[in-house]
């Protein structure tokens, strides 16, 4: 055979293998776009299932969005939407029935918080406490709920410190009418709906990540809630509430850092922090100094002084010595580096409690707007809350001794410069021009009240002599808002 009949018989076996495979293809993607449509029909079936049965399921998660953002303007605000015939309208359409008793995410939900922050009587304040189920927070509720003033708390649970104690102060709470919602203050959507869709005339901001020394564990933990979450805080209260609310907020006596003039007066230096945890405090006063700058936001700042107390942060050095105490473990004391005791200006809660009521009371309006435009200067405070008489800490341990019957294991060691200070020591002259501010509880009656309500929620046996703290494994019925696990 001539080259170029076997050279067109073998185009003609290619041409013909090529069709083949064009055709093998060709079949092969209808195969697949056949294929891809039942998929994707399958797909969006699926998903309409999935919709209906999520539907069903958490109606009130569906509705959270909108009940929340479907509020009246700010003008009718006042009243309370379950006495509007609009929402309770578009809650029955969205839900069917609203009358679960739970928080969830729906109507019954904003009922309650809606319930919580409304003042009690005319004049009354309407407070979101932040760090609600803290020590503070918590302490600080009860006495805004019992005057009469509306109060919404809020608080993350997080593990710094055992959570079923802040569960324990959050049930405390709820049986006087108080909710505390389960949140966090990074959640700046939450937020804004919240200062956006409730009338508060004031914020009470406590949330924060406490403790000194933890902070070398955990140094974002206090950028998060300290700087971030005060940010979230400051731009919801600014940008979203109409009209805004004045902010007091927990700044610290740590800010005092390495100043060594006593005592502490608010025109001392701030500029030596021994710790992340005052570091991220100082941070917070430039930053409330900025907003209130920027969009007239009235802001307080209050630099507590070592507060104990019933129900009390089991973190602190009074709190864990009285549990190493009954347990008969040892604890350890710090000495500075010239041999002295180190000394705290403990402050009684109901002392603290007192200064954040007043300084809520006075703390004048905001003067900004949602739009961006400040009427004038806003009020821009910051106070010392002390109690203006350092204590040694061996002399508190001496008072828990007597309080517990029982003698401490004691370690003393030089103090480690990683965040304490050797004292701290509170001038208190402002807060008490400017509100009244009279710090009236010594040590030793405040630990007394501190041991009476810890012995009572441990279920610690004290008078046997052989004391025991059942801790972890206690039945601790007698104390009704204790935690049951
Ligand atoms: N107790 C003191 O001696 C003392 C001294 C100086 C300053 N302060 C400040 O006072 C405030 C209250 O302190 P406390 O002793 O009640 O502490 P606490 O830890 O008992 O209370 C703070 C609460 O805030 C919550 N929280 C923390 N981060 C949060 C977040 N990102 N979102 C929502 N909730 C969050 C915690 O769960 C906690 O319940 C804090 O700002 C603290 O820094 C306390
Ligand atoms: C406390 O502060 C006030 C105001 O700054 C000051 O006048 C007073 O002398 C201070 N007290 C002490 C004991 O330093």
């Amino acid at each position: 055979m001539p080259a170029g009949v076997v050279d067109a018989a073998a185009k003609g076996v290619k041409l013909e293998r090529h069709a083949l495979l064009l055709r093998r293809a060709a079949g092969a993607k209808q195969l697949v776009s056949a294929s891809s449509h039942l998929l994707f029909r399958a797909t969006v079936l699926a998903t309409l299932g999935l919709v209906v049965l999520f539907a069903v399921h958490y109606p009130s998660l569906l509705s959270h969005s909108f009940s929340l953002s479907a509020l009246p303007a700010s003008g009718s605000r006042s009243s309370s939407s379950s006495s509007s015939p609009r929402s309770r309208h578009s809650h029955r359409s969205l839900l069917g029935s609203g009358t679960s008793s739970s928080y969830g995410w729906g109507a019954a939900w904003e009922r309650e918080v809606r319930r919580s922050a409304k003042p009690r009587r005319d004049g009354a304040l309407s407070v979101l406490v932040t760090g609600a189920a803290g020590f503070v927070g918590a302490h600080c509720s009860l006495a805004l709920r019992a005057r009469g003033d509306g109060v919404l708390g809020l608080d993350n649970f997080n593990a710094y410190y055992d959570p079923s104690l802040k569960r324990a102060r959050q049930r405390l709470l709820a049986s006087r009418g108080v909710v505390v919602l389960d949140a966090d203050i990074n959640d700046a959507a939450l937020l804004e709906r919240l200062l956006s869709a409730v009338p508060f005339t004031h914020v009470l901001h406590l949330a924060a990540q406490a403790g000194v020394r933890h902070a070398m564990r955990a140094p974002q933990a206090y950028v998060a809630s300290n700087v971030a979450g005060l940010v979230a805080l400051f731009e919801a209260a600014a940008r979203h509430a109409d009209p805004q609310p004045a902010v007091v907020w927990a700044s610290s006596s740590s800010v005092y850092g390495l100043n060594t003039e006593a005592p502490f007066s608010e025109d001392h230096r701030t500029d030596r922090p021994a710790s992340l945890y005052a570091a991220t405090k100082k941070a917070g006063e430039a930053i409330a100094h900025a907003y209130n700058h920027i969009y007239g936001l009235s802001i307080t700042g209050l630099r507590f002084f070592t507060v104990y107390g019933p129900w009390g942060r089991p973190d602190m050095a009074y709190f864990s010595f009285a549990r190493s105490i009954v347990a008969g473990e040892p604890i350890t004391l710090f000495r500075t580096a010239d041999g002295a005791d180190a000394r705290r200006d403990f402050t009684y809660i109901d002392d603290i409690v007192r200064g954040c009521l007043s300084a809520l009371d006075t703390a004048g309006k905001s003067t900004g707007s949602k739009s961006g435009k400040k009427r004038g200067p806003a009020p821009l405070r910051v106070y010392n809350l002390g109690n203006t008489s350092p204590v040694p800490v061996t002399r508190m341990v001496a008072i828990l001794e007597k309080l517990l019957g029982k003698k401490a294991h004691k370690r003393v060691v030089t103090m480690p410069t990683n965040g304490d200070v050797p004292f701290t020591h509170a001038n208190v002259s402002h807060a008490a021009r400017d509100f009244g501010y009279r710090p009236a509880t010594s040590l030793e009656v405040g630990l007394r009240h501190f041991v009476d309500w810890f012995v009572q929620y441990y279920k610690v046996d004290v008078r046997g002599g052989g004391n025991v703290l059942a801790g972890k494994t206690a039945k601790r019925k007698s104390m009704p808002m204790s935690a049951a696990s």
